[in-house]
């Protein structure tokens, strides 16, 4: 408690003089950070971070990401987290420049340095440094990044509005990369319109959204689109499928149809910060609301979760 309280954990810095505080002698004054960028091995307040140009990110867009958020200086479902991270540049064969454990080590002790419990938690690996050239080497050492932003999770309880869009992006959306101007042109549009999220569907079929994965509850079952390259690999939906088994509910990854969302019992947005949103309106047409006590229940179980997961000590 002492520790959070007065950060002794965060940024240390050496003061001339020794102070005396509660009868112990500190040899250091406390700086507070706000947020933190972090870019292989440096790391200050983000808006005095610089990154080098030749960092193929700024030709390519040629790395990948992850997201979660901190409760109390804890960081939730890193492990999941991490998993897909590293499977990610697996895939797209980017050298994550340090082992899993060590990333966890160091991600965890981020947290402790800002001054908000409650922050978002973002990394990204891009494919490292070189001058432009679409080819790379394939034992380049990949850049490390962390931002760390204050920011709560989503209230999982309030419904929400979104839009449709049609889903243009290419097949490799099981990888989380930083190739994301279609879900920026669909975030945009949705916000325009005055929404909270983009529903992606390639023709009549639904895949997910421009930052969450969607389900719908149809007769007591949660339906979801299976995984494959069309849609990423949610870890809010290996929580929400988790969780509504051990409910009871019956739950089925297939493909659905726009038609299926518009007359199914509810419909989800779920994402790590989310959980399991239910939306209100799908381009402005009242969707859902047929099956509260079942969504009741499976809100109050992945809350209940994230609590947990980020209890304070
Ligand atoms: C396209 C897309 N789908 C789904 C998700 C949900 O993933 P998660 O549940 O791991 O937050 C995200 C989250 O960023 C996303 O960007």
């Amino acid at each position: 408690m002492l520790r959070h309280q007065f950060g002794w954990h965060r940024r240390f810095v050496p003061v001339p003089k020794r102070k005396q505080w509660d009868g112990i002698f500190v040899f250091y004054e406390v700086i507070s950070m706000k947020t933190l960028g972090y870019y292989n091995g440096k790391f200050d307040e983000i808006e005095n971070m610089t990154i080098p140009m030749i960092d193929r990110v700024s030709w390519f867009g040629d790395g990948i990401y992850e997201a979660t958020y901190s409760h109390n200086h804890k960081i939730f479902d890193l492990d999941h987290h991490l998993t897909r991270f590293y499977n990610s540049a697996k895939i797209l064969e980017i050298n994550i420049p340090i082992p899993k454990d060590e990333l966890a080590k160091l991600l965890a002790e981020l947290v402790l340095k800002v001054d908000d419990g409650d922050q978002f938690v973002y990394m990204q690996c891009t494919r490292g440094s070189a001058p432009r050239n679409h080819i790379y080497d394939a034992d380049m050492k990949g850049n490390l990044w962390v931002t760390l932003t204050p920011q709560p999770v989503a209230d999982t309880y309030t419904p929400i509005d979104v839009i449709t869009f049609e889903d243009k992006r290419f097949l490799y959306c099981n990888c989380k990369t930083l190739n994301l101007i279609p879900s920026v042109l669909g975030a945009t549009a949705a916000d325009r319109a005055g929404c909270k999220e983009a529903i992606f569907h390639r023709g009549d079929i639904v895949t997910e959204c421009a930052h969450s994965n969607v389900s719908i509850f149809k007769d007591g079952k949660v339906i979801t689109h299976p995984l494959d390259d069309k849609i990423l690999p949610g870890t809010a939906r290996i929580r929400l499928l988790a969780f509504a088994e051990k409910l009871g509910y019956e739950t089925e990854e297939r493909e659905y149809t726009l038609d299926e969302l518009m007359n199914a019992d509810e419909v989800i947005v779920h994402s790590t910060g989310s959980f399991c949103i239910p939306v209100a309106h799908v381009d402005g047409k009242p969707v859902g609301g047929k099956a509260p006590e079942m969504l009741k229940k499976i809100q109050d179980a992945l809350v209940a979760d994230f609590e947990e997961q980020c209890k304070a000590e």
